[in-house]
Order: structure tokens, then sequence, then C-alpha cells
């Protein structure tokens, strides 16, 4: 259920709060379990029945699905406790943060000498993606708290209730996973420079220090707040990593100055014109020979129609503008149109390293267990999740 995070970068907790974490979890896990089952048999019962009656055919995309589905008391139960049940998320964890602020600023002056490093741009222009909604209705956004560390803890804490265990004690399972994947499949690449993009507290940035210690790893976001709390989250974790404020789809980096440019759960955030731009500018920095690598949910063209929706649900109730957007789109042709080669391209699933440990990841690695996008378990926070990932070599 919900993790105790394990670094020392947190906001403490009282009985009470754990206590309500841990009920908002249970919920959570409750919601997309068995509610989530529950739809998906009253959508095979009596919606998918019910648009073919009325239209002579099965709901053939999401958005079909979606229109089958509304009204039915099975989905409204589902989603009318899912939003509640967000809401929660962030409100459990925000009387911990803001009782906590002193301490945390006080931890974070301690270790500010610390290897690694934190260079915020007080001039930057934070994209409206990124601060002008509550994106999945997180109070504040981003920039809640400007470049204080409050954006970052909530943040930090409230995953923990959100990932139900999920993401692992560091909530870094995407980062654990991704990365021992890439170890494991491509054993002769050593990247010596790696940039992660919109790595909100670096929580799944650190695993690419620890499969490749000798790399220089950076990690860059719009939002000032949670790269504050993120770098001080790393020193104290003893992860040199450096955390910069920047827009991803406008990079200061010079051209083929990486060999890894890596996103987890980014790319749904962008505007469709935001995400073109970052892909080219992943192509512009990578070396010849470097590697653009996404953590995403997985893409409508590979799931049918009433999973396709389930995940496509964040767009309409979640605040999550662009997540629909992000998933009509298709992978492969992002990346040719940033300039990568047809051939370079690869897209696999990974089974989550906290779940089914490291033998099951090299295994999916060295093909031995190349796992299709599983349509109850691929991107789906739930029980036995493994998580999507596509890219592309520079040639
Ligand atoms: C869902 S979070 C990503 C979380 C994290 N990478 C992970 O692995 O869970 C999206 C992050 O992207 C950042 N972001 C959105 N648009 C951006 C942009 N144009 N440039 C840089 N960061 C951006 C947001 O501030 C936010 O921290």
């Amino acid at each position: 259920m919900t993790v105790e995070l394990k670094h020392p970068m947190k906001a403490q907790s009282t009985p009470d709060e754990v206590a309500r974490g841990r009920f908002v979890s249970g919920m959570r896990s409750l919601i997309l379990n068995d509610l989530a089952a529950d739809m998906k048999s009253a959508y095979e019962r009596r919606a998918a029945p019910a648009f073919r009656k009325e239209h002579g055919r099965d709901p053939e995309s999401s958005r079909e699905a979606h229109q089958a589905l509304r009204g039915d008391p099975a989905f409204n139960i589902y989603s009318a406790m899912r939003v509640q049940a967000q809401k929660m998320v962030w409100a459990s964890v925000a009387d911990s943060v803001e009782r906590e602020a002193e301490r945390l600023a006080a931890e974070a002056a301690k270790v500010a000498d610390a290897p690694g490093g934190l260079e915020l741009d007080p001039a930057l222009d934070v994209p409206r993606n990124v601060h002008a909604i509550d994106v999945h209705l997180m109070p504040g956004s981003y920039t809640r708290g400007a470049d204080s560390l409050e954006a970052g803890a909530v943040y930090d804490r409230g995953l923990a209730v959100f990932s139900m265990g999920l993401m692992g004690a560091n909530l870094d399972d995407i980062g654990l996973s991704m990365s021992q994947y890439i170890r494991q499949r491509f054993p002769d690449f050593a990247p010596q420079r790696i940039l992660d993009l919109g790595c909100t507290i670096g929580h799944n940035t650190l695993p690419w220090k620890q499969a490749y210690p000798a790399a220089e790893v950076i990690a860059i976001d719009a939002a000032p707040g949670p790269l504050a709390y993120g770098s001080a989250r790393a020193k104290m974790q003893g992860q040199e990593v450096q955390f910069r404020q920047m827009c991803a789809d406008d990079l200061a980096f010079e051209d083929g100055s990486f060999d890894v440019v890596w996103s987890s759960m980014f790319l749904h955030e962008l505007s469709k014109k935001q995400r073109a731009k970052v892909f080219e500018e992943a192509f512009r920095v990578l070396k010849p020979g470097g590697l653009m690598l996404h953590m995403e949910l997985p893409p409508n063209e590979q799931m049918g129609a009433f999973d396709g929706f389930y995940l496509d649900w964040d767009s309409y109730y979640n605040n999550e503008p662009y997540y629909k957007g992000y998933r009509d789109e298709v992978p492969r042709e992002l990346c040719a149109r940033a300039g990568f080669g047809e051939a370079d391209y690869f897209d696999f699933v990974v089974p989550s390293i906290g779940i089914y440990g490291e033998a099951a990841v090299a295994d999916a690695a060295h093909g031995d267990r190349a796992e299709a996008v599983g349509q109850q378990t691929t991107g789906r926070l739930a029980e036995g999740v493994m998580w999507y990932g596509f890219g592309a070599f520079k040639r």
C-alpha cells in the first residue's frame, strides 16, 4: 500500500496523516482494481451491446467506447470515486508539507554544498501547461510555492499515496526498470552524458546515475520548485545530478552533446506543437550513436477500444488536456518526423522491476520474454503493472 519514502528529504507525517494516506491509497486500489473490473464487465454486458444495437457494429475507438459507457452506473461510480480520490491524494499530504516547510528548507540548506547542482532561471517564461491549470487536479500545479520546496514535497508525498506502492520505495520503479532494461539489452552501450527531460523531483532520474555511475547526469524541468526539492533529495541520497530549469522544447545545450536523452511520463503533458519540438531538440542534442528513450503510456494504436478509453479517461476527468492527443499519436512517426531512421526505432514493454524482479527485466531485454502491450497491465497503475517504452538510436 502507501510507501513510506526511504529518503530524508520528505515531509514527516503524524500517525493520523499516515493513516489518511493509507486510506486514500486503499480507496484508489479498490477503484483501480475492483471498480475498474466492474466497469469493464458493464461495458461488455451493457454498453457495447447497446452501442452495437444502435450502430450495427462494435465501438471501434477509445472515443466510441467512452460514448458507449457514459451514463452507465458502473462508469458513473468509477469516475466519481476516482475524481474524489484524486483530490484526496493531494489533500492527504498538504498539512504535513505546510507544517514541515521550515524544517525541510533547513535540511536542504545543510546539503547545499554536496556534489550535484541546481541552476534556476528566474527569467524563464514557464509554459502554460506547467502552471495555468491544476494538472492532474494537483492544487497549484507544478509552480505551487514558486521556487520554494512546497511543490516538490507535495508531489513526492502525493505520488507515494497515489501509486499505492507500485512505484517503489523511492518512486523510482520506472527509472530502475527502464535503465536496467537498456543496460541488459545494449551491454556495450556506455553513455557518458545523460539528460532527463521533465524530471519534476528527479525520482526517475536517479536510477540512471545508479545504472551508469561514471556518466554525468543532467535533469531539466520548466518548474523551479520541484527542481529545488529534487536537487536536495538527490544530494541527501548521495547521488550527483545537475538540476537545471529549462524548457525541453528549447534546450540550452549544444548540438551532439548527450549520449542519452530520456523522459518518463512527460510527453503526455505537452501540447502537440511542444511535443514535436521536444523530439527535434532531442535529436539535435544527441551525439551520433546516442539514444533517445521515452517511457510513456502505450499508444491507442496498440490498444482495443475499451482499454484505450480506460487510459484516456484522465484526459476527460483528471485535468490532463493533452493525454488523449498524445495517446492518439504514433510513437514511431514522432521519432521519424524528428529525423530518426525508421530502422533505428524500437518499442518494448518492461515488467516492473519491483514486482517481477531483475530476472524478468533481463528476460525481457534478451527477448526471452518479449511482452506485447498488455491491455490491462501496461501503463495501468494496478496489480501487475508493466511499463511501455520506445525510442531510437541516432545514426
Ligand atoms: C508528469 S511530470 C513528469 C514526472 C517524471 N518525469 C516522472 O518520471 O514521473 C511532468 C513534468 O514536466 C514538466 N514540464 C512540462 N512541460 C515542460 C516543458 N516544456 N519543459 C520542461 N519541463 C516541462 C512539468 O513541470 C512536470 O514537472
